[in-house]
């Protein structure tokens, strides 16, 4: 039995059947064979674009040469009128700029710092489950967001404001399902920016309420009556070349990503890992088994997890939350023998590198015991990049290696998840890798 897995379309299909199953889901759109390809090429009438699968390219693109392969203006269209100018969205100085104020809030030794406040969500999500068929995105989608909430400003996802974005957010993610696609679907340049009103209007309330929370925070810090959160932290920390801090502007945009990127992922691999966990019984035994060291909230608790976190990068491997990321070449290139023109879009996919039939042994199984094997570290190391990797690496990695284990063994400590017949959920690239009919699951109580 291997876990979910969508279906490939066949090898050949004409553009405008290409476009339709785009639209549907950019998983199934693909053919089977980019699971064994090195790299591919999709020739459309506006760019070409070229997905990159050998371990050498991707570090290439991503390590070695980030600063000649910036992110593609095309995967911000869709997100623009939320996120304005966030770290996710930026390039060349004013990135770096944000990223050395940004990165020091997320150091190691400062996780440890941050980690009550995951300690405590972690609490409220296992006192919130239910009991019975229950849809498990949906609570670990409030278990996500209640973490940035408590990192982020102190305050958990009860709070008027913070409940107001939450829900905000979700309306935006219905209104606006074709996020991301504009950098592969080919589609002219102007078409993705035709935004409907009702996505427009949503970021904009969203953004407002954000501005709330970072005007209110700026208040306290004036004040000298500021927590010690992460908000905090970034809204103090001076960029050590300029010396400025961020603008309340800037701090916006930067909450807005931090709220989008932290939760929306997260809460898919929870889902996910949970899913696995009710169709591996013998794997979610051990994690409750180790659940047990979960007793007070002590950052050290962490290294008595180590199953948990096999289990839980093996998730991230199996479903990588963000299953697709652009670039663009700003040079003339030659990958493999072929040329690569300038302003081709480079695609590069955990989905695929993670599945990959010449690297990986048995690559569609389901085995955390894979991590401790030869081909699973090499594979680890060299085809495994569900945060990205490089300059641009995701900045909450750290943070959601430890969220996500914690969160995982937690709730299992307290109850039992098996499967519901004849729901097995289809995964499909939303914002993130998603299910098409959400994670259904029974919980018991232990
Ligand atoms: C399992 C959880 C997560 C996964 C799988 C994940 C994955 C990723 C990936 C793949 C990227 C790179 C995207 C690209 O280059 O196109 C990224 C970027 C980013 N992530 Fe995460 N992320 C996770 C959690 C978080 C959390 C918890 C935070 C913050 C609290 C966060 C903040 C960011 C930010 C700010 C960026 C942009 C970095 C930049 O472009 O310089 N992520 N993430």
């Amino acid at each position: 039995m291997i876990p979910p897995k969508p279906p490939s379309r066949p090898d050949r299909v004409s553009l405008w059947r290409y476009m339709q199953l785009f639209r549907q889901d950019i998983l199934s759109a693909q053919p089977a064979r980019l699971y064994r390809a090195w790299m591919a090429e999709f020739r459309t009438p506006f760019f070409r674009s070229y997905l990159m699968n050998q371990p050498e390219l991707v570090k290439t693109v991503l390590k070695d040469r980030p600063d000649d392969f910036p992110k593609s203006d095309r995967v911000g269209e869709g997100l623009r009128p939320l996120l304005g100018n966030s770290v996710f969205l930026t390039n060349g100085e004013v990135w770096k700029r944000q990223r050395r104020i940004i990165d020091p809030a997320f150091e190691g030794g400062r996780l440890r710092e941050t980690f009550p406040a995951m300690w405590d969500a972690s609490e409220a999500a296992a006192a919130r489950l239910p009991e019975g068929l229950v849809e498990i995105e949906e609570q670990t989608s409030h278990a996500a967001a209640d973490v940035i909430f408590r990192t982020l400003f102190s305050i958990p996802i009860e709070d008027a404001l913070a409940s107001a974005v939450f829900h905000e957010f979700r309306t935006y993610q219905r209104s606006q399902p074709i996020l991301n696609l504009a950098a592969f679907v080919p589609l002219p340049r102007w078409m993705p920016r035709l935004f409907r009103r009702e996505t427009r209007a949503s970021a904009a309330r969203i953004r407002g309420l954000i501005g709330q929370l970072v005007d209110r925070r700026a208040e306290d810090i004036a004040a000298g009556a500021a927590p010690d959160d992460l908000a905090t932290k970034i809204m103090t920390t001076r960029d050590p070349v300029t010396g400025a801090t961020f603008t309340p502007e800037e701090m916006v945009d930067q909450v807005a990503i931090f709220f989008l990127a932290g939760h929306e992922t997260s809460a898919s691999a929870l889902a996910w890992a949970l899913y696995l966990m009710a169709l591996y019984p013998e794997w979610q035994e051990k994690v409750a088994a180790e659940a047990q060291a979960l007793v007070a909230c002590d950052f050290a608790v962490m290294s008595k997890l180590p199953v948990t976190r096999d289990v839980f990068r093996e998730t991230l491997r199996l479903y990588p939350p963000v299953p697709m990321m652009v670039r663009e070449a700003t040079c003339p290139e030659r990958f493999r023998d072929r040329d690569v023109r300038r302003g081709s879009q480079l695609v590069l996919s955990p989905w695929h590198l993670h599945r990959h039939a010449r690297l990986w042994d048995r690559p569609d199984d389901f085995d955390p015991g894979r991590w401790q094997t030869e081909n699973g570290r090499r594979c680890g190391r060299d085809a495994y990049i569900p945060f990205s990797a490089g300059a641009r690496v995701c900045t909450g990695a750290g943070f959601a290696m430890v969220e996500g284990p914690l969160i995982l063994a937690r709730l299992l400590r307290d109850v039992v998840v098996s499967p519901v017949e004849g729901r097995v959920p289809v995964p499909v690239a939303h914002l993130t890798v998603r299910a098409r009919d959400g994670i259904w699951l029974n919980l018991a109580k232990r």
